[in-house]
């Protein structure tokens, strides 16, 4: 198959407190909103966004991923694509011009993830006083909070991780980099996929829940580890608080760090990796105690990580609980650290 998906372009993501969820990216993170509609829905890009805006912030009574949105790799790609969903007896709507981008095929995968892919969209022209001066850049860099250069991917949350990540490679063409298995049971909890050199731009993690279309996390690229470090500072210094990190995973190789919005959704910040061009690369699969969440073997990742929006209704939260990291059910939390030699 030809590449048919080029990147992630944007997500959608709902709050129940719009507001305040957008203010939160702007002044405490460091986006920058370029439109805001009449029921309070913002558009935010980064200053390293190619395209106008790279998150939609749009009303709902629950965190929630609304639609993430990928461009393909050319407008006969987009056709192939839909077609391909299609074949799977997947219906999907064509849209003719939405949010700013043009024809665009919109549809819910079999694991309740909806999707839009689209191959026309406007360039970003930054007003004259944001220009840069380098001609590449589609605006000059910031140095406002957290500062991120551009969206990076999104990791969902799916009943069946290898169903996920089978169906979407196979449908799309997404390569997938690595599993993670439970150390002491055939559990699959964690997958990344890419649609291009990256290590991955699409996650999924294993949900126990009842609810389709769930999401563990959006995250955002910045530049360096000390970038990293000093956005953690500043995060710190705004008022939020550091769910997980900084560190650095084992699968990816990225160096992270988590972070949640007032509206409840849970955001990664993250940088380096490796980059992979082997066009037929078998995914390997880590257990906890190799370090595929945290690479140097030495913590667990905290209890409250395991938590998908929307909530799994009925289930008291992790930190409402109180649980500490180990003493859950495994399967409730895939990656504590078993068995570390
Ligand atoms: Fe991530």
């Amino acid at each position: 198959m030809t590449n048919l998906l080029a990147h992630l372009a944007h997500l959608e993501i709902a709050s129940h407190d719009v507001a305040a969820t957008a203010a939160f990216f702007e002044k405490q993170f460091g986006l920058r909103p370029v439109q805001t509609d009449d029921d309070g829905t913002t558009y935010l890009r980064c200053w390293g966004d190619y395209y106008p805006y790279s998150l939609v912030v749009s009303p709902g009574a629950e965190p929630a991923l609304v639609n993430m949105a990928w461009r393909t790799t050319s407008a006969d790609a987009l056709e192939e694509a839909a077609a391909r969903v299609q074949a799977k007896g997947v219906e999907g709507a064509w849209h003719d011009k939405r949010q700013g981008h043009g024809r665009s095929f919109q549809f819910t995968g079999p694991y309740g993830h909806t999707m839009e892919l689209y191959w026309d969209v406007p360039q970003h022209q930054a007003p004259a006083e944001l220009a840069s001066v380098f001609p590449d850049r589609p605006e000059r860099r910031s140095s406002h909070a957290a500062a991120p250069r551009f969206l990076d991917h999104v990791t969902i949350a799916a009943s069946d991780v290898k169903g996920f990540a089978a169906w979407y490679s196979e449908v799309l063409g997404f390569r997938t980099m690595a599993f993670t298995e439970l150390d002491h049971a055939e559990i699959t909890v964690f997958s990344v996929l890419t649609t291009n050199e990256k290590s991955h731009d699409l996650g999924v993690v294993l949900d126990s829940s009842q609810r389709p279309g769930r999401v563990n996390h959006i995250a955002f690229w910045t530049d360096s580890v000390q970038e990293l470090l000093v956005a953690a500072d500043v995060l710190m210094e705004n008022g939020a608080s550091i769910e997980y990190g900084p560190s650095i995973h084992g699968v990816g190789e990225q160096s992270f760090l988590y972070f949640r919005e007032p509206g409840g959704m849970r955001v990664e910040l993250n940088t380096g990796g490796y980059r992979n061009y082997v066009p037929d690369w078998q995914a390997n699969t880590w257990k906890p105690s190799l370090g595929s969440n945290s690479i140097y073997r030495n913590s667990a990742m905290p209890m409250s990580m395991t938590e998908s929006f929307p909530p799994d209704e009925g289930r008291p939260t992790a930190t409402e609980e109180g649980i500490v990291p180990g003493t859950e059910d495994a399967i409730l939390n895939p990656y504590a650290q078993h068995g570390q030699g």
